[in-house]
């Protein structure tokens, strides 16, 4: 009787799978005097009310007689299937009763299937006071005799229960769920394999938290089940805080679900695993919209490596509350000249992502779908649920589709390559690229045939992906002329990140130019456009444009974002809304490019259409990011008015250093201003310039160097300096004639508020922001040598008449080791010797910088960069001769630039060390951005460091502030 009306409301629930939100509470507090539905489970168990039994009023139940561990009290059915609980009881022993562990567990028997047992909530119990018991609950599977009941970890022990509630939640994928641990328990969590969860007094908040040890593999440890506590297609927030357990020096924690369609398992990081330093409590917080139907769905905590012990605290989910996407402004693609594409993967088709797809852009390119790993995982096992689920969104929203990508280094399964000669592996990639090009033809217009394949670094300037090492080039040929006989109307791209930096750029030009002469079928050249927020500058983005322009070859942007952030460790917690500002501002200029390069640029692609979606969130480390043009909610950002409508831009104050320095006013270039970047003025027309400041007592020094090749009576400069302005004209004193336009110096009177203004005919182009005086720019001579120092720490001969420069500059502490530092240069390569004065040396730190040693810090290009180009270098040596090296966040173009020795000297070291600078040709004159820091290690602690010129204690990061050396003759 009773369980055919749980049937009844359950089959009912299945039509309304939602409860009406605050449905009553079940309370069983046993005040009227009887069991209230409770009755014994086992043979020989009683169940009497009584006020002995209370804890609350004069009522309780007492439970007696039990023989066996799952003895005790039970009551059938009060579990309705599809609706979560949050389930509370209070349990006490009797008195004299040893202590056990207390539980309440659902049986209940699935249709067709074996009776399960779930823990709902467990506590250690004792007879000294009343303990709460918590937990949630919440069945999916059609069941049958499902009865929730206590049980004990002593099969005899007799125990008091009181105030029972279930209360059944609104719409359960609404309702937060949290952790705080403080009630003693493991609050629904479980171990995902041996992993053992204890609730413990380390704590993030309150006093209790959850302590994980025995793990049996990174996988391994504590799991929530959230089945049904998320809607697919919905948004959840989910933050979790975690520590290192005692004695674990250092780990990588991360938050991952695995959820199962189908009986196939799938796992997704949340938050990939991120540092955890010892004795910190931190953060894991990140997002998730489920995109699928799902029988299974577990979070869960693991580590990248390793099975140490940690804590887990204040764990939190919450449904994240879509804002309605706006309609009341323009549609991004009625906004621009060329297709306006953005990535997509599964998730972002589905409620207010999808409608922010469909609304503003007409390209798409499935983000991971159509690559190798998602489509041929096992050879020749091809899957494209998901690639046509893509295809079809896209195609039936009127969207032009790119297919990304056909070959890659990247996201290839093993087997591709597993014991293929260059025949086998060439096979392999034609049954491929026919089979996907076959399957898409007349719907994907515009196919990445291959991805990411020049390294400039390489004499050939070709990567050394597997495919190369086994094919040679004959995998670019190969793919293009398959994918073209495949589909003869498809247009078939190379892609590729960095094409804006000029030495990328003519790698990737001889490779394009030497394949069309070949008559391999190529019809255009993709350019990943992967930015920050200052670099590289637009003007690079348009000199690659018109570079590949004379190669009569369509382009495309096929992956832009732009960074927040110009290095690979920094992180915000919040982003200053002035970042967003200038965001906005670089995508004006990056669009102002586009625009007039429209006739070589058939579309523009967004890697991802709002920033919580952005593959920026986990690479190159998991970070707050945003770089595209909705944010987390979906509303448009200045990044996106400056697409769209620039004049809704808040003005953009810029920042500009003015170093110490007095220069000749004369139109002429003083060596002074090499030894930085101009700052640039946005192109306008065929007009754009740079610009530079010091300081100095008599003023502030000004120059501009503008572009501008058709002379114009009216053309002139001003600079207006706190409210004072000078203008100056092609004939103004000061004023020279250049190859391109002209330059203008002034020395004006000092101030901080400056503007810049470039006036040639109608238009205009201006630089805005504050000019702060800072000390002067170092700069030391590395004269030439025909022969080149052997490297053995002594100081031979050829040191000698070498100018020499000391390290003063203290960023960590105010004394302790320092250099005399020598430089100069033979062939291609920067020569500097290190006298250092440390009389106690030690390298017992794991951490290199944090033993004694020196780095030598080199930019070839003297580009100053914030953030380091790919070829500039932090090489660090230490007092032993060890070799480290730090530069972009794989360091991969420069790791082979040293070499170095070290020899001990009475009351130091000195370090020989040799720096090849392959990607300029030096001379006399040629500035390098260079600068010293001496680490000064205590034991396995860094207890000072002082450098040549940089005072930011930043030189590991960002290049702008090193000094210069100059290479003499
Ligand atoms: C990225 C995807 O966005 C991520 O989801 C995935 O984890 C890694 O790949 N260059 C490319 C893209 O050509 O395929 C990459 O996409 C981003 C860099």
């Amino acid at each position: 009787m009773r369980t055919l009306r749980a049937l009844v409301v359950a089959a009912l629930l299945c039509l309304l799978p939602v409860l009406p939100a605050h449905a009553a509470d079940l309370t069983y507090d046993f005040e009227d005097g009887t069991a209230q539905g409770w009755g014994p489970r086992g043979g020989g168990v009683t169940v009497t009310v009584t006020p002995d039994a209370a804890r609350t009023g004069s009522g309780g139940l007492a439970v007696s007689g039990r023989t066996a561990t799952w003895h005790g009290a039970s009551i059938t059915g009060p579990f309705v299937r599809g609706v979560g609980y949050t389930v509370t009881a209070y349990a006490r022993l009797v008195a004299g009763q040893p202590a056990s562990t207390i539980a309440m567990t659902v049986q209940r028997t699935p249709t067709g299937g074996e009776t399960t047992y779930e823990r709902v909530a467990a506590a250690t119990v004792t007879d000294g006071e009343w303990v709460r018991l918590s937990g949630s609950y919440l069945f999916t599977a059609e069941s049958s005799d499902v009865q929730l009941y206590v049980e004990s970890s002593d099969a005899t022990s007799q125990y008091l229960l009181d105030d029972i509630v279930l209360s059944p939640l609104g719409d359960p994928t609404r309702e937060p769920i949290t952790s705080d641990f403080e009630d003693g328990t493991a609050q629904d969590w479980s171990p995902r394999a041996a992993a053992v969860l204890e609730n413990g007094a380390t704590a993030h908040a309150g006093t209790r938290g959850l302590t994980v040890t025995g793990r049996s593999a990174t996988w391994d440890g504590p799991a929530l089940n959230v089945l049904g506590r998320m809607a697919k297609g919905d948004k959840y927030a989910l933050s979790a805080w975690v520590r290192l357990g005692p004695d674990t020096a250092s780990g990588r924690l991360g938050l991952s679900i695995e959820r199962r369609t189908g009986g196939t398992p799938s796992y997704e990081r949340i938050v990939a695993p991120k540092d955890v330093p010892a004795g910190e409590w931190v953060q894991l917080s990140g997002t998730y919209t489920l995109a699928y139907d799902v029988e299974f769905l577990s979070l869960y905590i693991e580590s990248d490596t390793g099975t140490f012990p940690f804590h887990l605290d204040d764990f939190t989910m919450t449904y994240v509350e879509p804002k309605p996407v706006q309609t009341d402004i323009p549609s991004v693609k009625d906004k621009v000249p060329f297709t306006m594409g953005s990535a997509l993967t599964r998730p972002d088709t589905l409620g207010v992502h999808g409608e922010l797809l469909a609304r503003h852009f007409n390209g798409a390119t499935p983000g991971n779908e159509l690559k190798w790993d998602a489509t041929e995982p096992r050879e020749g096992e091809f899957t494209f649920t998901d690639g046509d689920y893509l295809v079809d969104f896209a195609t039936g929203h009127g969207m032009t589709v790119r297919g990304h990508t056909l070959v890659w280094h990247s996201q290839t399964p093993d087997w591709v390559f597993e014991g293929a000669t260059k025949e086998v592996l060439l096979q392999r990639l034609e049954r491929h690229v026919r089979t996907l090009v076959t399957r898409y033809k007349g719907r994907i217009a515009v196919w990445d045939v291959v991805n990411e394949v020049v390294d400039e670094n390489q004499p050939d300037g070709l990567r050394r992906s597997k495919w190369y090492e086994i094919a040679g080039l004959d995998f670019i040929r190969t793919a293009f002329r398959v994918a073209h006989e495949a589909d003869p109307d498809a247009k078939l791209f190379i892609n590729d990140y960095n094409t804006e930096f000029p030495r990328k750029r003519e790698a990737l030009y001889k490779l394009v130019e030497q394949l069309k002469s070949e008559g391999v079928p190529i019809h255009g050249v993709g350019h990943q456009l992967h930015l920050n927020i200052e670099h590289p500058a637009a003007s690079e983005v348009e000199a690659t444009i018109e570079r590949f322009a004379t190669l009569g070859l369509d382009q495309q942007v096929t992956e832009l974002d732009v960074s927040i952030y110009t290095d690979f460790v920094s992180t915000y917690d919040t982003i200053p809304p002035e970042l967003l500002v200038q965001q906005g501002h670089r995508y004006k200029e990056l669009f102002d490019v586009f625009r007039r390069q429209a006739a070589r640029l058939s579309s523009v692609t967004v890697w991802g259409e709002s920033d919580d979606v952005s593959w920026l969130r986990s690479w190159p480390i998991p970070r707050l990011n945003a770089p595209l043009l909705f944010d987390d909610d979906l509303q448009a950002k200045p990044a996106y008015w400056g697409v769209v409508d620039p004049s809704k831009l808040a003005p953009l104050v810029r920042k500009l250093e003015a170093p110490a320095a007095a220069v000749k006013v004369d139109g002429k270039r003083d060596l002074e201003w090499d030894l930085l970047p101009d700052a640039p003025l946005a192109r306008v027309g065929d007009v754009s310039a740079g610009f530079q400041a010091r300081s100095s007592s008599a003023g502030l020094y000004v120059l501009a160097e503008v572009t501008d090749p058709v002379v114009n009576a009216d053309d002139r400069v001003t600079f207006t300096v706190d409210g004072r302005t000078r203008a100056l004209g092609r004939t103004s004193p000061g004023v020279r004639r250049t190859a391109t336009g002209y330059r203008a110096e002034a020395l004006l009177t000092a101030g901080t508020d400056v503007q810049v203004t470039v006036h040639d005919r109608g238009s205009l182009t201006s630089w805005t922001g504050t000019v702060t005086a800072t000390p002067a720019v170092k700069r030391t001579t590395a004269p030439h040598r025909a022969t080149p120092p052997v490297l053995d720490g002594a100081v031979d001969r050829l040191w000698s008449g070498v100018p020499e420069i000391r390290t003063g500059t203290w960023i960590q502490g105010t004394s302790g080791a320092t250099a005399k530092v020598r430089t100069l240069w033979s062939g291609s390569t920067l020569y500097v010797l290190a006298q250092v004065t440390d009389p106690a040396l030690s390298e017992s730190s794991a951490n290199p910088w944090e033993q004694d040693s020196v780095e030598i810090f080199v930019d070839p290009g003297n580009g100053k960069t914030k953030g380091y180009e790919d070829d500039d270098g932090q090489y660090r040596v230490s007092f032993t001769g060890r070799v480290t090296v730090g530069g972009t966040f794989d360091a991969a173009g420069v790791k082979d630039n040293v070499r170095a020795a070290a020899v001990a000297v009475p009351g130091g070291y000195v370090v020989e060390a040799a720096v090849a600078m392959p990607t300029v040709t030096l001379g006399e004159g040629v500035p390098a951005g260079f600068d010293v820091q001496v680490n000064d290690a205590t034991g396995a602690a860094r207890t000072s460091a002082v450098t040549w010129n940089d005072a930011t204690g930043r030189s590991y990061l960002d290049t702008s502030h090193w000094g210069v050396v100059l290479l003499g003759r």
